[in-house]
């Protein structure tokens, strides 16, 4: 090779270098959904996909220059814990993924948590509610909400309105957490519980424990299914074996009225009454700009619910980590920022992470189910706590 045929290969190579140097510095970020799209919940899983791509698709511009993000959907087939480690295992080790998010169900999260530990890669939970999730990793931060949060201040509102109630859960995670959350905080207030059951998470015929939970003669009926299909069969029970009738109050956190399923529920929903962080119909300016988007995305068939609700802000807060790293993302740094995460303006109202727990502190409402120009919403009417945080931890130091 003669020298100047060298030098012209070299300074070929030294430009394809500067040339090639802002794709190699740009920063490809993976993020690994986990959710439900078959089996219990199903339906669900795309609104979660949806509400993050809607943010996605909306915040396109804020990401910082170069950097672009990816998101991996993944199918776990409801209640599946050996499903959903194998997922995130892939996610993880294949795809190599620097976050996880989603995951509708206890028990997957549950299955999830020791391997997010393992890889020190966060997991931003967008729905899974029980408390003790968040205690099962450093890496977890959820952004959604626990039982306790919603079923502690129902307590202690029903303690006020009604003498007994009765229970009945779904027997695994959050129902255990809710029947105890709701059970300590009403009996505190001075009401007292008639009969308490827990019923298989799925399908359950609901009709034996709805007449057993009839003929205690309660004031009110405190329930906890998962959001979907099982509450709504829940209400159907409700109401064709005559509990409503026979002027039972059916009260719950407010999975038992998603605003998802109310048109499917009809008018025995009417006067539910259920304390949650979220609500389609809340006149908050932000959450009627999210309604609005959402609209022009998708229509309004799903109707965004809370768990649209926690995604959207799920990937807020993985957008602020991405941000404020100039998209080099550090594990330590990004759960730093995940820990302080706060929004005065969600859609359900301001919320933050409490750093101390890596769990959501948000304001819980007050809700009734009302037809409103021919639509079933749940209308807040009151806000039983501001800035809750989870109540499970507090009353539980160390745990
Ligand atoms: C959960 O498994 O943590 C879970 C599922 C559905 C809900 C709430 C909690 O509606």
């Amino acid at each position: 090779m003669n020298f100047r045929r060298f030098d012209w290969i070299a300074a070929a190579a030294l430009v394809a270098a500067c040339l090639a140097a802002p794709v190699a510095q740009a920063q490809d970020i993976k993020i690994g959904m986990i959710s439900s799209y078959s089996g219990l919940n199903g339906d669900i899983g795309p609104v979660m996909e949806k509400a993050m791509k809607l943010y996605m698709q909306l915040h396109a511009s804020d990401l910082p220059p170069g950097v672009k993000v990816e998101l991996l959907t993944r199918d776990d087939t409801g209640p599946n814990p050996d499903k959903a480690k194998q997922l995130a295992q892939d996610l993880l080790v294949r795809d190599k993924v620097q976050f996880i998010t989603g995951v509708i169900f206890t028990p997957n999260a549950l299955a999830i948590a020791p391997l997010v530990t393992e890889a020190k890669v966060p997991f931003v939970i967008s729905n899974a509610g029980t408390s003790m999730i968040t205690t099962k990793s450093d890496y977890i931060v959820r952004l959604s909400f626990t039982l306790w949060q919603s079923s502690y201040p129902l307590g202690q509102w029903a303690a006020k309105s009604f003498k007994r109630a009765y229970t009945m859960v779904s027997d695994y995670g959050p129902g255990w957490d809710a029947e105890g959350a709701f059970t300590k905080a009403f009996t505190a207030g001075g009401g007292a519980i008639s009969g308490s059951v827990r019923v298989p998470v799925i399908n359950p015929d609901f009709a034996p424990f709805l007449q057993k939970a009839k003929d205690t003669k309660p004031d009110a009926l405190m329930v906890f299914v998962p959001a979907g299909q099982t509450a709504t069969a829940v209400m159907k029970g409700f109401g064709d074996l005559g509990l409503k009738a026979a002027g039972v109050k059916l009260i719950g956190p407010g999975d038992i009225t998603d605003d998802q399923e109310l048109d499917n529920m009809g008018d025995v929903a009417l006067g539910v009454q259920t304390v949650f962080h979220y609500s389609d119909a809340a006149d908050r300016p932000a959450n009627k700009a999210f309604i609005a988007e959402w609209k022009k995305a998708y229509g309004l068939v799903p109707r965004p619910n809370f768990v649209a609700a926690a995604s959207f802000d799920s990937m807020d807060a993985i957008y602020t980590a991405i941000r404020e790293q100039k998209g080099k993302l550090d594990t330590d740094k990004t759960m730093d920022i995940l820990k302080h995460y706060q929004n005065a303006n969600s859609p359900r109202g301001p919320i933050s992470i409490d750093p101390a727990t890596r769990d959501i502190v948000q304001n819980e409402y007050l809700r009734e189910v009302r037809k409103v120009d021919g639509h079933y919403i749940n209308v807040e009417l009151q806000t039983v706590a501001t800035a809750l945080k989870d109540p499970w931890k507090e009353l539980n130091p160390g745990k």
